[in-house]
């Protein structure tokens, strides 16, 4: 190669970049949600503005800054894509087992944090009972519900104590609001109390290190248990499609 025509590549190559910036310039908006920077920004306040460039738009679809889920997406597929590690929920589905639980008990371990873990942790039970209560059996959607509640109550008698991890999370003197004393008023006379405080028995968080359950030891039982829907999680129309498709796009415009 003679050094004009390594020249010339170079010049080539230059004007290549030049045009994949100008194109990334021209790439779609995200916009998070208030929710998301509610706290950094006041909430009452205009959200901050973006300049928008002639020819570009805000994001209406994916965000390319994630990757990109499949067009009809499993729970396995928000698992590995959009929830955090799910260490301590794939080790609480492994007490579970371990302690021969029903399969019921078992998923009911697996998802009882995933609200944590891809969406909002402000009562998250109350959210992920919701994402998944069209397709479990109602019994685990009201016992993902109700473990947000009866992690605040000892019951010694089935073998929870009040976690030292919320003394040391919460300090002290932490009382929980007065809806979830009313909520325990109802939860501890339910038929499904047992189920709910299954979760709590096995959502503890220090165990050995070494043991790291793979989320593929459950995917019998998540296939037994989890309806999941033919055209995908968000796509069904289901009542919670929409949380769904919220994790997958979370900054989409509207
Ligand atoms: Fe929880
Ligand atoms: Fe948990």
């Amino acid at each position: 190669m003679t050094e004009a025509t390594a020249k010339a590549k170079t010049f080539s190559e230059r004007a290549d970049e030049l045009e994949h910036e100008q194109i990334a310039a021209l790439d779609p908006i995200p916009q998070p949600s208030a929710i998301y920077l509610s706290g950094e920004h006041d909430p009452t306040k205009p959200m901050p503005t973006v300049t928008q460039k002639p020819g570009q738009y805000f994001l209406m679809g994916h965000d390319k800054r994630l990757s990109r889920m499949p067009p009809q997406p499993t729970l396995i597929d928000f698992f590995k894509q959009r929830f955090f590690p799910a260490t301590h929920v794939l080790q609480s589905a492994r007490l579970a087992k371990l302690a021969g639980h029903p399969e019921k008990v078992v998923l009911a371990c697996l998802l009882h944090d995933i609200a944590i873990m891809g969406f909002i942790r402000c009562d998250h039970g109350f959210w992920a009972a919701e994402m998944v209560a069209p397709y479990v059996d109602e019994e685990i959607a009201w016992a993902i519900q109700a473990h947000q509640v009866l992690r605040f109550f000892p019951d010694p008698a089935n073998g929870y104590e009040y976690p030292q991890q919320y003394i040391r999370l919460f300090g002290e003197g932490y009382r929980p609001e007065p809806y979830i004393d009313r909520l325990y008023d109802k939860m501890r006379n339910h038929k499904w109390y047992i189920t709910a405080r299954l979760i709590t028995v096995n959502d503890i968080y220090s165990f050995d290190p070494n043991v790291k359950p793979a989320l593929e030891d459950f995917t019998d039982i998540i296939e037994r248990n989890f309806r999941q829907p033919e055209e995908g999680l968000g796509f069904d129309d289901s009542a919670s499609s929409h949380i769904w498709r919220t994790i997958n796009w979370p900054t989409r415009f509207l």
